[in-house]
């Protein structure tokens, strides 16, 4: 590839730098709200005998799919541009038992003094027309580096099982139809949609019963 003589070999590993720099900000930010969420985890075990999280995954958006953003939203190719339009180079998704789950977890983390709530998006309340339900928190959070702070966006995604098993499942028939899925299929996708909420609320109430029996016994 042949350079513009206007770019020389400092402005070049400068350049470098920074890129390495850019991605490396939005793992360090998921090292550190992983380890937030792990002592939540952990100390919600502890002091209530009981772990409201299945699991928990996390995702730096890849190179190719974030140039692909960047295109679809017409974003000139500056990483302050990027740093500051896409907000989910960072993705945290948690696994909850239960619905009730979803909402602690969430006001949990939203309490934490250096996590900057951006935006909060209930589709548990609200689903989406097609069905998906899941509740949304997009948060800034600093990162620490060896000589200044960055804040990064992170997007955090907070469902119960049955929630993640319809919209993995829904993700890969959507990619299946290249995203055009045809309308008898969505209107039963959405059927899915409404038992998964009926079998969360189901197992939402036979978790309440256990615990009423729980108690009991005790007194
Ligand atoms: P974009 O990420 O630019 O699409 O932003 P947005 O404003 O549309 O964000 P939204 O909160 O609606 O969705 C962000 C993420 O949630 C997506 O990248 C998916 O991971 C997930 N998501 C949203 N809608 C759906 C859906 O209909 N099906 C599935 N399987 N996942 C979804
Ligand atoms: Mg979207």
């Amino acid at each position: 590839m042949k350079l513009p003589e206007t770019i020389n070999k400092e402005a070049l590993d400068e350049l470098r730098i920074k890129i390495t720099r850019f991605g490396m900000a939005y793992k360090f930010a998921l090292d550190e709200i992983s380890t937030k969420v792990n002592i939540l985890k952990e100390e919600f075990r502890l002091v209530h005998d009981y772990n409201p999280i299945e699991h928990v995954n996390t995702r730096v958006k890849s190179a190719e799919s974030l140039m692909n953003k960047v295109q679809r939203k017409n974003l000139p190719l500056s990483l302050e541009v990027i740093q500051e339009s896409i907000k989910d180079i960072a993705g945290i998704r948690i696994i909850c038992s239960f619905a009730s789950d979803i909402y602690r977890i969430s006001e949990m983390i939203q309490a934490q003094s250096d996590i900057e709530v951006i935006e909060v998006k209930d589709y548990i309340q609200n689903p989406k027309p097609n069905g998906y339900q899941s509740l949304h928190i997009v948060m800034k959070i600093p990162v620490f580096m060896s000589d200044r702070t960055v804040k990064v966006y992170v997007e955090m995604q907070i469902r119960t099982i049955a929630m993640d098993f319809w919209a993995s499942l829904e993700h890969k028939i959507y990619y299946k139809y290249d995203k055009q899925v045809p309308e008898h299929l969505t209107s039963q996708l959405k059927e899915a949609a409404n038992t998964v909420a009926d079998l969360d609320r189901k197992m939402e109430y036979l978790n309440n019963e256990i615990n009423i029996l729980k108690e009991n016994e005790q007194t």
